[in-house]
């Protein structure tokens, strides 16, 4: 059975090489983010603090809230990178995330070794891998690029590449980090024709975004996270709400590109 379970999940970064002391205590007061910890001379950051989420087949999540909020560290807790530092997680079902494009990928391959490598990564057969190769050829529109290493393409480039394979293949958990608008307006509408497409044929979803047009497009429900907590978890339209009518939203006056 797909699901997804997080029971009291917790997680702190340990952060070297700052100085404790340098940090003012005014400063923590309005900085936006998780909490900075002082312990002595040891600096952390608890990027997540006591949450508990329960998502069964339909969900589809939107993560949403301030830079720093913990958006991006629950992404990772999901897909499995980040153990939690307290509390359980639970996650069944394949897998598929597109957050950082370079994961996975190697510089020195060119696109056609990168798909396969990336096929390994995500479990795929040899034959799906076959198969994903030209579907990913004709999404990217990379045309000779593809046979040479990547270290050579632009950021648009690559995540045309990244995105080519995620909307390739088919997953029963997606996870989606801040989709950022590069390249042309055309190979956006046809990347978003593909996240539908996708969307439809995965069981959960969840995705980080500031862009509220965006989780009505996508979403059911919402999750708002504040400085790595739960603010309020539910309906999408009544979480949106809330949120707008919120100082955070108002706020908010940068946008992370961080896919
Ligand atoms: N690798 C890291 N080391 C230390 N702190 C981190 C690291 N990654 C994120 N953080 C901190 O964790 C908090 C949550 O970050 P993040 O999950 O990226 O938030 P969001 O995606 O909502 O912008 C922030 O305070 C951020 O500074
Ligand atoms: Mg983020």
């Amino acid at each position: 059975m797909v699901g997804i379970k997080l029971e009291d999940v917790s997680l702190i970064y340990p952060v070297y090489g700052a100085d404790a002391r340098s940090l003012k205590t005014t400063m923590l007061h309005f900085a936006t983010g998780g909490r900075i910890d002082r312990d002595s001379s040891r600096i952390s950051v608890e990027a997540l603090k006591g949450i508990s989420l329960e998502l069964t087949k339909g969900d589809r999540l939107a993560l949403i809230g301030h830079n720093g909020a913990g958006k991006s560290t629950l992404l990772k807790v999901l897909a499995q990178i980040y153990e939690p530092t307290h509390g359980k997680v639970d996650v069944s079902g394949r897998v598929n995330s597109l957050f950082d494009i370079m994961l996975g990928m190697d510089q020195e391959l060119n696109a056609f070794e990168n798909i396969r490598l990336r096929g390994i990564i995500l479990g795929l057969s040899k034959s799906e891998i076959a198969q994903l190769i030209p579907k990913v050829a004709e999404f990217a529109e990379l045309g000779d690029f593809m046979k040479i290493p990547i270290k050579t393409y632009s950021a648009g480039m690559k995540i045309r590449l990244a995105f080519g394979i995620i909307v390739n293949v088919f997953s029963e958990i997606l996870l989606i980090d801040e989709i950022v608008s590069v390249g042309d307006a055309k190979f956006m509408k046809k990347a978003k024709d593909h996240m539908q497409n996708l969307v439809r044929a995965s069981d959960i979803m969840v995705l980080s975004t500031h862009d509220i047009h965006l989780t009505r497009e996508f979403c059911n429900k919402a999750l708002w996270l504040e400085k790595g907590q739960i603010k309020q978890y539910g309906m999408l339209e009544d979480v949106l709400d809330a949120y707008q009518k919120s100082a955070s939203f108002y706020s908010e006056v940068t946008q992370p590109i961080s896919v």
